[in-house]
């Protein structure tokens, strides 16, 4: 059985079919791994792994990352359940990148579809081409600059005064590729402002960077399927939940891989 990678959009993605997750060749996961660093983010269709192979295959990427704020399973302290909380708590259903707010953020995660609704699809945006985009004038100036990222959206769904926060570059170097990305979040509550400026000094700008990598030709768009495995790299990209699913069932369980601070 010959791996095939498919892309699945001109900005990133790719799937990949011929292949058991649950039963891979270490030559099969060092090509994995390769499309990886290429693609950004990646779907294998029709996986259907239990909880265990989930792990399983999360173990060959790295160790595991803990977000605060969140409950895991039980049964497998690294398994985090995602279901239907409804719209208005739907904290993720805006581009972001995952844990921000950490000194470490997770560098990728690895998702396993249990049961999908009509609707609830996630997108991904491409930030090295975000950043490949911006003017030479504004890559220098952005060069070096920091901002603060904040776990504010998490910390008040979970009613906690304690709001994490910590400063990272918005122009990142990630450590398997050497490319530059734009990293960002949602302005104001999970990027508030840049070092040394207020909100007010900062928002302009950091608004006009979120809006330029969120447009169109620089997504992709996944209509789940039950039993997809579906991986992105925390490093170099955006996502985005839709909740257009009212109060139908959704669960999906993701792994998250510890990163490394981003420089
Ligand atoms: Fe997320």
């Amino acid at each position: 059985m010959d791996m095939k990678i498919l892309p699945l959009s001109g900005a990133l993605g790719a799937a990949i079919t011929e292949v058991r997750l649950a039963d891979l060749a270490q030559t099969e996961f060092n090509q994995i791994h390769q499309a990886f660093l290429d693609y950004c983010m990646l779907v294998f269709p029709g996986q259907f792994l239990s909880i265990d192979q989930h792990v399983a295959y999360a173990e060959r990427w790295g160790s595991f990352s803990i977000s605060p704020f969140v409950s895991y399973l039980d049964s497998h302290p690294c398994v985090l359940p995602l279901f239907n909380r409804g719209k208005d708590n739907a904290v993720t259903e805006n581009w972001h990148t995952d844990s921000a707010f950490l000194t470490e953020p997770p560098a990728l995660n690895i998702l396993s579809a249990r049961q999908i609704p009509v609707g609830g699809d996630t997108m991904w945006s491409n930030q090295y081409q975000s950043y490949d985009r911006l003017s030479e004038g504004m890559k220098t100036f952005l060069h070096g600059v920091r901002a603060e990222f904040t776990g504010a959206r998490l910390a008040s769904l979970v009613g906690s005064d304690t709001v994490p926060a910590t400063f990272h570059p918005i122009v990142r170097t990630h450590p398997e590729t050497d490319r530059k990305s734009l990293y960002l979040s949602k302005p104001e509550d999970s990027v508030p402002r840049l070092e040394g400026m207020t909100p007010a000094e900062s928002l302009p700008l950091l608004h006009y960077l979120y809006q330029h990598s969120i447009q169109p030709d620089n997504l992709y768009r996944h209509h789940w399927q039950n039993g997809d495995v579906v991986m992105w790299d925390n490093r170099c990209t955006l996502h985005y939940a839709v909740h257009d699913y009212g109060e139908q069932t959704r669960e999906i369980h993701r792994i998250s891989i510890k990163g490394s601070i981003p420089r």
